[in-house]
């Protein structure tokens, strides 16, 4: 099993390290272009190996040719946001990075599943099946483990509970037209709705939507990497290993939820294929009308996307 990140910033090497402990990759390739970033950042997590007890071989490079034949791919690249900034304000900058990545993988690993992670996330993900030509099977992205993550964790702190008592899905985009489903939100396996009232429901909605910018406000420089490594770290096991693991992604549709032609968040199940099947959960009237709105307003960045590429 080789596996490769594309990008060594915070995301990348985060994700890098999570996944060579998690120790089922033979290799893992960490590229960037930063001459020596990876490199040094490899060296690294290699010497942890005998401390830690795990045996994946981390390589660190500038040399898409080190990727060759990669089982799996995630693209971290691109810039982050920075205070004010929402997630469209970097499409044309990241269009041209995600661009440029998409070649290099198709020529080198052209049997790859990828899961695109760059932002705008929805319309990077379309970027890159697009620019790669891989089908759109092969090609995922990740925001909703990580906004559902978001959710879950706030959740837990209004009803005063561990986050291990929540189960919360977001569905739609990795952006405004984000949908926390509310209806499948539950504390302790009780529907979040006969614990808290409306306006709080309201207000983590709103927190979860702004969860990504909140942090980015903190930090003023980049933005939030260990729960969004988390997050993909789950969508690099389940493809590896093949677990076919039922998980919120960004996946391209083809009439489910009554949604055609165009990549947004709904609950997928991954294995080594990719994407194994897309689950059309049951969600109530209000859900589903937001679901297809989110869909529209991404088609229309989507079709921008087609000519960047
Ligand atoms: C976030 C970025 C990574 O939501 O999209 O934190």
């Amino acid at each position: 099993m080789k596996i490769t990140i594309v990008g060594a910033g915070k995301y990348g090497s985060t994700l890098a390290h999570r996944v060579a402990m998690a120790d089922y990759a033979d290799e893992l390739v960490m590229v960037d272009v930063v001459e020596g970033l990876a490199q040094g950042l490899a060296l690294d997590m290699n010497q942890a190996r005998p401390i830690e007890g795990f045996t994946t071989r981390v390589v660190g490079t500038t040399d898409y040719g080190d990727t060759a034949g990669s089982d799996v791919v995630v693209v971290t690249a691109g810039k982050p946001r920075t205070p004010g900034m929402s997630r469209m304000d970097l499409l044309t900058d990241n269009a041209e990075i995600v661009g440029g990545i998409a070649e290099r993988i198709a020529q080198h690993c052209p049997r790859a599943v990828v899961i695109v992670v760059s932002n705008p996330l929805d319309e990077m993900t379309a970027l890159f099946q697009r620019a790669s030509g891989f089908p759109t099977q092969r090609v995922v992205g990740q925001a909703g483990m990580l906004d559902s993550a978001r959710l879950a964790d706030k959740t837990a702190g209004a009803a005063g509970v561990a986050p291990t008592e929540v189960a919360a899905i977001t569905l739609g985009s990795h952006g405004d037209t984000m949908v926390p489903v509310l209806s499948k939100l539950t504390v302790g396996g009780k529907p979040a709705r006969e614990l808290l009232d409306e306006d709080t429901l309201e207000g983590l909605v709103r927190a979860t939507r702004e969860g990504g910018a909140e942090i980015v406000a903190l930090l003023q420089s980049g933005s939030a990497f260990y729960a969004p490594a988390s997050a993909a770290s789950q969508m690099v096991q389940a493809v590896a290993q093949d677990t076919g693991q039922t998980l919120p992604a960004c996946a391209w549709l083809t009439g489910h939820y009554g949604i055609f032609d165009v990549y947004l968040g709904v609950p997928v199940a991954l294995g080594r294929e990719g994407v194994r099947d897309i689950i059309e959960m049951e969600l109530a009237t209000d859900e589903l009308d937001a679901l297809r709105r989110a869909a529209e307003a991404v088609r229309d960045k989507q079709r921008d996307v087609d000519d960047l590429v």
